[in-house]
């Protein structure tokens, strides 16, 4: 296979103007003291309402409040104030309401610009956005994080990222039991990694487990990765395949459900490559 690492591109011509608008954004969150989820409403509304509607920015309350503009126009508007909209982890009765109402302005603003013309594809400017939010929501968020456009959370607030993690386009990840992702996990296109189950007899019956991606972990395209299994470090998941269980370190694991099809060649010695979901239990459980 010929190696093809990403070309650097030079700056647009907007660069000045694309730096600013996101320093202005930075600070603004950096300085939001006192009620943060207040604040963040506020920052993520009039964020939008200028990329959206720049003939309401500056009087988007007198607008919401008159009647001969049309009744969508008007609802359109509302709905750039996070508070006017529900979001479907805040149905979840195990969502931390306080917690999310942190993070749900972020995640409106986040999801938001993707659906905008200035979002969406808009690599550059919609890197270095998600890179700058990705911190106020997330757990934790190591350096360099890399996610494309249309990816969705749970809760956001139950992540736990990485150094030199990338997330492409239209993945998701359910943290609603807490996902945690190694240094440089790649997750490709349309994959879906999971933290919750239900039970088979009761949908109510709901089971939260954290899922974990190891270090240099490969979940491929429209791959899915279920609740609670532990993709070892170096382990890959192939395209289309759904991992129930855990995946082995350096093992290429394809198939519904998935199975080992092989070891990388750049495995270390088989005793360390070995570890299975039996064996991860019994540890812990020795750790007791
Ligand atoms: C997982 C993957 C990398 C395996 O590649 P590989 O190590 O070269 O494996 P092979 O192509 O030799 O396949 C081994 C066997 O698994 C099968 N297989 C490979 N990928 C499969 C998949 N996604 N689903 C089901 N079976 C698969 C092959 O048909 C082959 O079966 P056989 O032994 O009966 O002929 C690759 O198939 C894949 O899914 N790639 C996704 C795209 C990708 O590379 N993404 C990474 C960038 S983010």
């Amino acid at each position: 296979m010929p190696y093809l690492p990403l070309r650097p591109l030079p700056p647009r011509p907007t660069e000045a103007l694309t730096s600013a608008w996101l320093e202005r954004l930075s600070d603004r969150l950096a300085e939001s003291a006192g009620d943060v989820a207040t604040n963040r409403a506020l920052i993520c509304r009039e964020t939008l309402a200028e990329l959206a509607y720049p003939e309401y920015a500056v009087n988007w309350e007198e607008a919401l409040a008159d009647e001969s503009i049309p009744m969508g126009t008007r609802l359109a508007l509302a709905a750039l104030d996070p508070r006017n909209v529900t979001l479907e982890p805040e149905y979840y009765s195990d969502c931390d309401l306080e917690r999310f109402a942190l993070v749900k302005p972020l995640l409106w603003l986040w999801y938001s610009f993707d659906r905008l013309p200035i979002g969406g594809q808009n690599v550059d400017l919609g890197v270095r956005l998600r890179r700058l939010l990705a911190p106020y929501i997330f757990k934790r968020c190591g350096a360099n994080f890399k996610a494309f456009q249309h990816v969705e959370f749970s809760f956001g607030y139950n992540l736990e990222v990485g150094d030199d993690v990338v997330v492409h386009r239209h993945v998701l990840l359910d943290d609603r039991g807490g996902i945690r992702l190694g240094n440089k996990v790649s997750i490709s296109d349309y994959a879906n990694i999971y933290s919750h189950t239900h039970s088979i007899v009761e949908q109510a019956d709901v089971t939260n487990a954290l899922t974990v991606l190891g270090d240099g972990v490969r979940i491929t395209y429209h791959a899915t990765v279920l609740a609670g299994v532990h993709v070892n470090e170096q382990g890959m998941v192939g395209a289309l395949a759904v991992a129930t269980k855990d995946v082995r370190p350096y093992h290429v694991y394809v198939g519904i459900p998935a199975k080992s099809v092989r070891v990388k060649p750049n495995a270390p010695e088989p005793a360390t490559i070995l570890r299975t979901a039996e064996t991860r239990v019994a540890r812990s459980e020795g750790e007791r």
